[in-house]
């Protein structure tokens, strides 16, 4: 007889509703580009939380754990500062609350840049201690001999050219990119070289549309546009920004709900009724039983 206390947590928040689905992978998505069209945009959003997943994963093929969190959750001015501590943990808890979409887990700035080496290890841990199946990193062909080294050793890589939000020191802002020849023909080759070093897939942000159609006709991997095109392979946004959770948003984001007024408005209710004690109420409250 076992003497182990198994606790019912069948009730938790964070035991979401069972609904088993098979888990994308990575060649499902790589293969969902065929001679270099896709028919049926990919959807990819980003998620830090495990209810987020939950809520997202029936509706995207893809769910990326991005650096962003390090703005969207923590408050910090840039993504310079996420560590990848901060990425695992909320690597492991999207990876917990889905089922059905691939997890990719962005790599930090510093954690990946000093040799091919450092990358493998950051991602060996990456992988090892959340359970997602692919990794992102920032960068084109300076980045290709590493995501080589990465895809020969059993890591997929998703790159990400153009605007790369870890080189805004080197690039002066968030602007878009490719607005001379040189950037131009710049992203052109970067995403040339990531595919050529197995990369399964680039996310090409802030890019001018005609730069992002040209990229995606041209390669053969799944082109993932922010910013750029439409006519992408797929596309994504960091979902605070499309719920509507910040005011300050990129001129690409599209806002499909208002949550700050959601909360902003609930969290006033809240506030109302307590100080006017009608919560709790009767129906919030536990009394003893007769
Ligand atoms: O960090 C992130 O969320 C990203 C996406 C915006 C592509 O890299």
């Amino acid at each position: 007889m076992s003497t182990t206390f198994q606790l019912d947590t069948a009730t938790s928040r964070a035991t979401p509703t069972p609904r088993p689905r098979k888990r994308l992978t990575v060649p499902a998505i790589r293969d969902h580009k065929k001679e270099g069209k896709t028919s049926d945009p990919l959807v990819m959003l980003t998620a830090y939380t495990a209810r987020q997943a939950q809520l997202l994963d029936e509706h995207c093929d893809m769910l990326l754990v991005g650096d962003s969190l390090g703005q969207v959750i923590y408050g910090l001015p840039t993504t310079l500062q996420v560590t990848v501590d901060m990425m695992i943990a909320h690597g492991a808890a999207v990876v917990r609350g889905s089922y059905h979409a691939l997890v990719i887990v962005d790599m930090p700035f510093g954690s990946y840049e000093g040799s091919k080496e450092q990358a493998f290890e950051t991602a060996r841990r990456i992988m090892a201690e959340t359970g997602c199946a692919a990794v992102k990193l920032e960068g084109g062909d300076s980045m290709a001999e590493t995501i080589a080294f990465l895809s020969s050793r059993g890591i997929p890589v998703m790159a990400h050219v153009g605007l790369t939000p870890q080189a805004v020191n080197v690039l002066g802002g968030y602007g878009a990119r490719g607005r001379s020849q040189r950037e131009h023909e710049k992203i052109l080759s970067d995403g040339k070289a990531v595919q050529d070093a197995g990369a399964f897939a680039v996310v090409a942000e802030g890019v001018l549309e005609p730069i992002a159609i040209s990229l995606t006709q041209s390669l053969d991997i799944p082109v993932i546009g922010i910013g750029a095109s439409a006519e992408c392979d797929g596309q994504v946004l960091v979902t605070e920004d499309m719920l509507g959770m910040f005011e300050r948003v990129p001129r690409f984001v599209k806002k499909y709900e208002n949550l700050a007024e959601v909360i902003s408005k609930a969290a006033g209710k809240y506030a109302e009724d307590v100080r006017a004690r009608s919560f709790p109420s009767s129906d919030q409250t536990y009394q003893p039983k007769d």
